[in-house]
C-alpha cells in the first residue's frame, strides 16, 4: 500500500457503473457516476430512493459483494488507494482507518448479543491494538464525545435497550473510534424523530469541523443537505443530474430535477409539495429510459432530451449539470 500524498482526493470515483443481474432482468443500480471529495470537505449526494446513492458509495467502500455485483469504474479510490486492486488486508484496514460509514438503522451495526462496551472496545483492540482497559477508557471517551450523559451505563447496555436516538449516537462512536479520515453518513437520521434529527445533524457537522474529517452525507432530504455540507451531488437514476456549492444548488439550482427537489422541502413557499405531484415515477432501474433518465417526468423535456442523454457537463466555476436546457 503507497502512502497517501496530501494532495490526493480522499474519496474518488470515476465513471462508476454498477448492475446487479437478476432472474427479471439485470437492475442497473449506477451509470456512470463520477464525484471525488477533497480532504476535510463535506459533500451532500441527494435524490430520491433508488437513484444509486447507498450503493455508489458501498462501491467505493468495496462493501458490495460481487459477485452478484458487477462493478466497473475507470477508478475507485480511497485516499489515493485504488481499492478495486486492493487485497482483503488493506481494505480491512482501509475500511478502519480511512474510511467509516454510518447507516440509517443503527442495529444494522450492532450484534443484538454483545454490550455497546464490548462491541466499541472490540474495534479498538482490532483496530488501533489497544489492551482491554485502554479500550474500555477510550470507549467512555468516545460515548462522551457523541454527548451521551450516562456514558458508563451506555457501555453496558445492549443495543435493545437504547433509544433510537442514542443508539445512532453510539453508532457514530464506534465509526469514529479509528479515527477514520473521511465519514460516509448514509440516511444517518431518517429513522429519527424531528428534533432528535437535529442533534444528530449538528453533532456530525461538529465532529467533523472538530476531527477535520472529510463528510459524504447521503440523503433524500434537501434540508438535510442545507444544514450540513459544503457541495452537493444530485442523483438520479443512477446517474449525477448537477454538482455544484451547496448556495448554488439552493439560490441557482439549474437542473429541472433539482428544482423540483427543492420544491419538495418541506416549509418552503406554497407549503407542503411533495416531488410525486410531478408525473410519474422513478424509472424503472431493469430498464431505464433512453435519453435523459428525468425526461418522463421533467416539464421541460423536448425531443431531444428523450433521444439523448446529455453529458455531463463542467462550467468555469466547477460547477456540473447534466442537462440539454442548460448551459455551464
Ligand atoms: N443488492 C442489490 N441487489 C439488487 N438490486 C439492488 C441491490 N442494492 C441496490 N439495488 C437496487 O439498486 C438501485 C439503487 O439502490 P440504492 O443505491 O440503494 O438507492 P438509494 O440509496 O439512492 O435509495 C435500486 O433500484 C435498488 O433496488
Ligand atoms: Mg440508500
Amino acid at each position: 500500500m503507497t502512502a497517501p500524498s496530501a494532495a490526493e482526493p480522499l474519496v474518488e470515483i470515476r465513471d462508476l457503473h454498477v448492475a446487479f443481474p437478476q432472474f427479471e432482468g439485470t437492475v442497473h443500480a449506477v451509470r456512470g457516476v463520477s464525484l471525488h471529495l477533497a480532504p476535510g470537505e463535506s459533500l451532500g449526494i441527494v435524490g430520491e430512493s433508488g437513484s444509486g446513492k447507498s450503493v455508489s458509495c458501498m462501491a467505493v467502500m468495496r462493501l458490495l459483494r460481487s459477485p452478484p455485483a458487477q462493478i466497473s469504474a475507470d477508478r475507485l479510490a480511497l485516499e489515493g488507494i485504488d481499492v478495486m486492486a486492493a487485497g482483503k488486508d488493506d481494505l480491512t484496514r482501509l475500511r478502519g482507518r480511512a474510511a467509516a460509514m454510518i447507516f440509517q438503522d443503527p442495529m444494522t451495526a450492532f450484534d443484538p448479543v454483545f454490550t455497546i462496551g464490548q462491541q466499541i472496545a472490540e474495534t479498538l483492540r482490532l483496530h488501533r491494538e489497544m489492551g482491554r482497559r485502554a479500550a474500555r477508557d477510550e470507549a467512555l471517551n468516545l460515548l462522551r464525545r457523541v454527548e451521551i450523559r450516562n456514558p458508563e451505563a451506555v457501555l453496558e447496555s445492549y443495543p435493545h435497550q437504547l433509544s433510537g436516538g442514542m443508539l445512532q449516537r453510539a453508532m457514530i462512536a464506534m465509526a469514529l473510534s479509528c479515527h477514520p479520515r473521511v465519514l460516509f453518513a448514509d440516511e444517518p437520521t431518517t429513522a429519527l424523530d424531528v428534533t432528535v434529527q437535529a442533534q444528530i445533524l449538528q453533532l456530525i457537522k461538529d465532529l467533523q469541523a472538530e476531527l477535520g474529517m472529510g463528510l459524504i452525507m447521503v440523503t433524500h432530504d434537501m434540508g438535510v443537505v442545507a444544514e450540513t455540507v459544503d457541495r452537493v451531488v444530485v442523483m438520479y437514476g443512477g446517474q449525477v443530474m448537477e454538482q455544484a456549492g451547496v448556495i448554488d444548488i439552493f439560490e441557482r439550482p439549474a437542473h429541472p430535477y433539482t428544482r423540483a427537489l427543492l420544491a419538495s422541502i418541506p416549509g418552503q413557499e406554497g407549503g407542503r409539495r411533495r416531488l410525486t405531484e410531478i408525473p410519474g415515477g422513478s424509472p424503472d432501474p431493469s430498464d431505464p429510459p433512453g435519453g435523459c433518465p428525468f425526461h418522463p417526468r421533467c416539464p421541460e423535456a423536448d425531443a431531444r432530451c428523450a433521444a439523448e442523454a446529455p453529458p455531463l457537463l463542467t462550467g468555469a466555476d466547477g460547477r456540473q449539470t447534466a442537462c440539454w436546457r442548460v448551459t455551464p
